[in-house]
């Protein structure tokens, strides 16, 4: 349905700071609640109204808000949700600026966070408490892949009214939907999949009236809102991302496989390997096992470089979730500020690398790790 009288087959881009009243009275009426529409851009705009829809629809949630990026998605959901003196339990396989945000700046506020390592249910069965208000996880695991077991966790948070928030950024809504296991809130770094061309920073927090509304209201308030523009590029590429996400995991499967086969490689980590410790439960949990691999290269750091610097089609960089393949080095970019005990925790090592796999025709990608592989020996 077009959105103009222009009768425009693709939405247009709304890039604009504030709307017009035709009077001085409808100006008041909105400034009250009282009318329908859009007043000023930090609040609302179409292009971000139609992306979260698209995204209500995706993750089955009642409510969302769409961010400047991933992180901001994070952060105000935690600085909303959290009060002075509240308890938070997060997984201790989360993206590096989550739990920095979780170490450094929530405790400046008296709100403390218990870790739990993704598969030590002991340890969430202990730190999850009455006064736990909230729990934060990722999964599949950056870089590791572990599986979380999202059903059993959903119900540990409901016996202690803890509010159950996942970061689906690795599964998307194509693979993955939380709510199907209970989960109160889900986070987006649209960044990734969603974008998959790299070229954009946005996020999403999806979930009930409830939950969402406060986040809506500091969002109009603090700023962190997403750009009309990016808003009009995600809401585009979500009308590709199944067909997208379809192929990342059908060439990330068929390299997995492959990888396993080959001279040089000690580890190839991938959900839909039967050789992965929870490919039960990964096959349970997701539709497909996503477009991430992470591998070990069968030598030291220089030899691991030495692979990294001889691949010719795959981009050395931090971002994921692109149409070109991308190969990050954990232990020296992203996961760098991690202490070495905290890295091997993370089953991260000098030796690890995280294939996020594109949509290039995977022989030629074969050929060319082949090739580099030799390089590693
Ligand atoms: C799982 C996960 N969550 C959140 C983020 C943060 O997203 P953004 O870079 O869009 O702020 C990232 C990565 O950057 C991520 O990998």
């Amino acid at each position: 349905m077009s959105n103009t009288a222009y009768r425009e087959h693709s939405t247009p881009l709304f890039l604009t700071s504030s709307f017009i009243y035709e009077s001085a009275e409808q100006a008041e009426q909105m400034f009250a609640g009282a009318g329908e529409g859009d007043i000023y851009s930090r609040f609302t705009n179409p292009n971000t109204t139609e992306l979260i829809q698209k995204f209500c629809v995706l993750e089955e949630t009642e409510n969302g808000v769409a961010t400047s990026s991933g992180m901001a998605a994070i952060f105000s959901t935690l600085s909303t949700l959290l009060n002075q003196g509240d308890h938070i339990v997060a997984c201790s396989s989360l993206f590096g600026n989550t739990l920095y945000i979780l170490n450094q700046i929530l405790p400046k506020w008296g709100i403390n966070c218990t870790f739990v390592a993704p598969l030590d249910r002991d340890g969430w069965q202990q730190a999850i408490t009455s006064n736990t208000k909230m729990v934060l996880v990722e999964s599949p695991t950056n870089p590791s892949l572990e599986i979380i077991d999202l059903p059993w966790l959903a119900d540990l948070c409901h016996q202690n009214n803890a509010i159950f928030c996942v970061d689906n950024c690795f599964a998307t809504p194509i693979l993955q939907k939380p709510v199907d296991f209970d989960t109160d809130l889900v986070i987006h770094s649209a960044t990734k999949w969603i974008d998959g061309q790299g070229r954009v920073l946005g996020g999403l927090v999806l979930g009930s009236d409830e939950l969402i509304q406060p986040i809506f209201d500091f969002l109009r308030r603090t700023g962190a809102c997403l750009s009309p523009f990016n808003a009009w590029l995600l809401s585009k590429s979500t009308e590709t991302l199944q067909v997208r996400m379809h192929q990342h995991c059908t060439n990330a499967l068929q390299l997995a496989q492959w990888l396993e086969s080959q001279e040089g490689i000690k580890r190839v980590r991938y959900p839909f390997l039967p050789s992965h410790p929870q490919h039960d439960l990964a096959r349970q949990l997701m539709k497909m096992g996503g477009g991430i691999v992470t591998i070990d290269i069968d030598s030291d750091k220089e030899g691991t470089f030495r692979f990294i610097n001889a691949l010719t089609i795959p981009s050395i960089t931090a971002n994921l979730g692109d149409s070109r393949t991308i190969v990050t080095h954990p232990s020296t970019t992203t996961h760098s500020k991690l202490s070495p005990e905290e890295q091997e925790e993370g089953d991260i090592f000098d030796s690890t690398i995280r294939i996020s796999v594109g949509l290039e025709n995977i022989e030629d990608l074969q050929e060319d790790i082949e090739q580099a592989l030799k390089r590693s020996l």
